[in-house]
């Protein structure tokens, strides 16, 4: 599990194994885009303000993924304990 903290509200919450951070935070009532909940398409992309995202999309070049300043919450997860992304 990794939390996620949205920079804006200043909110808190938990991403559970088994569940993607797309899911806690439209759960939440966040408002984020998506369309192929796998990591191709891109539409997801949220970007990151702390932290370092554990990539898991097939849509980033390389050189985007090594930036660690975004990432696709429908697949991706988090190498640190939290990320703080900017929502
Ligand atoms: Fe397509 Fe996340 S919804 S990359």
């Amino acid at each position: 599990a990794f939390e996620v903290q949205l920079a804006r509200s200043g909110r808190t919450c938990t991403v559970p194994a088994g569940r993607s951070a797309l899911q806690v935070l439209l759960e939440q009532g966040v408002d984020i885009p998506f369309s192929c909940e796998s990591g191709v398409c891109g539409t997801c992309i949220t970007r990151v303000l702390d932290g370092e995202p554990a990539h898991r999309d097939s849509f980033f070049t390389d050189a985007e993924r090594a930036a660690n300043d975004q990432f696709t919450p429908c697949c991706s997860r988090s190498r640190t304990a939290r990320l703080v992304l900017d929502l």
